[in-house]
């Protein structure tokens, strides 16, 4: 079941994150940062054991821009789908909020484009989003793919 994070879910979200971050697959996030973005995040929690084995956040950026990060599935829940879930729900809310380009930083381009995101030069992206990665550890040798996909009110589906 996809449903937005509560107050609970941070630690297996941060859990989640981390795993994924000692394999470098994708960045940690500070327990605090979690919290102060839990409203960004959509969690999929496993209807058998109620566990939290999911997340993906959608952060807004500027005007007409958003960003879709921190996306991981436990390693036990793989190929079920619930990446690709999460993902679209991410994109279903920013067109809920009228975003209009909605851009990731990612090592898994493969994934990504399945949803109609294109690879795009970093420098495309709004010196706003380099405050977080002058505070990466792998600043400034990224090997993160900048991808963006353009969001078109005709290709909205209802929020659920
Ligand atoms: C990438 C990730 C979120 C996919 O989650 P998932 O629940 O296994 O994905 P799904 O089951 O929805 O798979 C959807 C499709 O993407 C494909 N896919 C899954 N992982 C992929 C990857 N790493 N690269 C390319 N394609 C991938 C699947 O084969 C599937 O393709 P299909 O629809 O043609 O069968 C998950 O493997 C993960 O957490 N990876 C580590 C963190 C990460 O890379 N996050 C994304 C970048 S920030």
């Amino acid at each position: 079941m996809i449903r937005k994070a509560v107050l609970n879910d941070v630690n297996a979200i941060h859990a989640l994150l981390q795993f994924y971050a000692r394999k470098e697959e994708l960045l940690a996030r500070p327990l605090s940062i979690l919290y102060d973005h839990l409203r960004d995040f959509w969690v999929y929690e496993d209807p058998d054991t109620g566990k939290v084995v999911g997340c993906c956040g959608l952060q807004f950026c500027w005007e007409d821009l958003a960003e879709i990060r921190s996306l991981a599935v436990d390693p036990d829940f793989n190929g079920q789908g619930i990446g690709s879930a999460l993902t679209e729900r991410a994109i279903q809310e920013a067109f809920y909020f009228k975003v209009k380009r909605l851009f990731t930083l990612t090592y898994k381009p493969a994934f990504f484009e399945k949803f109609g995101f294109s690879v795009i030069h970093k420098n495309e992206l709004p010196i706003k989003v380099w405050s977080d990665c002058v505070s990466c550890v792998n600043f400034p040798n990224c090997n993160e793919t900048a991808m963006m996909k353009q969001l078109r009110i005709e290709d909205a589906a209802p929020i659920g």
